[in-house]
């Protein structure tokens, strides 16, 4: 346990994988949870999971790449549940495809989730945490944040503006108490994206997860759990000294 007991934590995109462990897990410390996710039914099968932690949990449906969503949807949160402790920025989207056949609209709408997502709701959340002197963003990057990939280009580069994005706040607000922090997850399954993914690459081609996994130093794929884990060490107080900084969660040194 990392004593986040009667802390308040908003996640973006917790009605799936990596961001429903990291809710659950946050709530399993102690903390109360705002969820905010465009897919409202399983958000609320979420929330209905957490609640059995005892701790109170608040949804709000909505696209963290519309600015008027966050604002309104944030804006809710943090009138329910008062001043934020943790913000963890975990909605994302991922489109593959070469950066010279894909889609217009895959482009703009990875950078529309990823990139723009984290910056609308970052400045929802951020100025009241300056205001307390207090507080702990982080960011879920990708391995992809840190090393590019054909066929990913769009994904990567949104990553590698994560890992900067990180870099860049965590300068602007460290001298007010808060630290911004970021994980960078490697293959990870049992999630909506990667099971999407699958069926993505298989059509292409692409080598599956059980073989990908195959190279990887400890010899399985991640799990969200994994990347719970790693979250709930960067929100909490032992993690006091750490901010501006990328952790990778790859089982290890991985060529994909
Ligand atoms: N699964 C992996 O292997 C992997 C690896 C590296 C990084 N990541 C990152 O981890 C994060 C979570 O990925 P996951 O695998 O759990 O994916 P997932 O698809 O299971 O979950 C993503 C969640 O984000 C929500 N979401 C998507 N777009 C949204 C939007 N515009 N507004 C609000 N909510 C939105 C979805 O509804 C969903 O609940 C993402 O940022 C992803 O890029 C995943």
């Amino acid at each position: 346990m990392y004593g986040l007991q009667g802390r308040t934590a908003i996640v973006t995109g917790a009605a799936h994988g990596i961001g429903r462990a990291i809710a659950m897990r946050l709530a399993a410390e102690g903390c109360d949870i705002g969820i905010f996710d465009r897919d409202q039914k399983a958000a609320e099968a979420s929330a209905t999971a957490i609640r059995t932690t005892g701790r109170k949990v608040t949804l709000v449906a909505g696209d963290v790449s519309l600015k008027e969503d966050v604002r309104r949807g944030i804006g809710a949160l943090m009138s329910e549940l008062g001043s934020i402790d943790i913000l963890v920025n975990n909605a994302g989207i991922c489109r593959i495809g070469s950066l010279l056949d894909m889609k217009d609209e895959d482009w703009t709408s990875t950078f529309g989730v990823n990139v723009d997502g984290l910056f609308h709701v970052s400045r929802a959340v951020v100025p009241q945490m300056i205001a307390c002197r207090s507080g702990s963003v982080v960011n879920i990057a990708s391995w992809m944040g840190k090393s590019a990939v054909a066929e990913y280009g769009a994904y990567c580069a949104s990553k590698f503006a994560v890992v900067a994005l990180t870099q860049a706040m965590s300068a602007e607000v460290g001298e007010f108490g808060v630290r911004v922090n970021a994980v960078a997850p490697g293959l990870i399954v049992n999630t909506k994206m990667r099971d999407e993914s699958e069926i993505d690459r298989q059509r292409q081609g692409l080598a599956t997860a059980a073989d990908r996994a195959k190279s990887i130093p400890l010899r399985r794929p991640g799990v969200p759990n994994d990347i719970a884990n790693a979250v709930a060490f960067l929100a909490s107080d032992q993690a006091g000294y750490i901010t501006g900084e990328t952790i990778g969660i790859t089982g290890g040194l991985w060529n994909d």
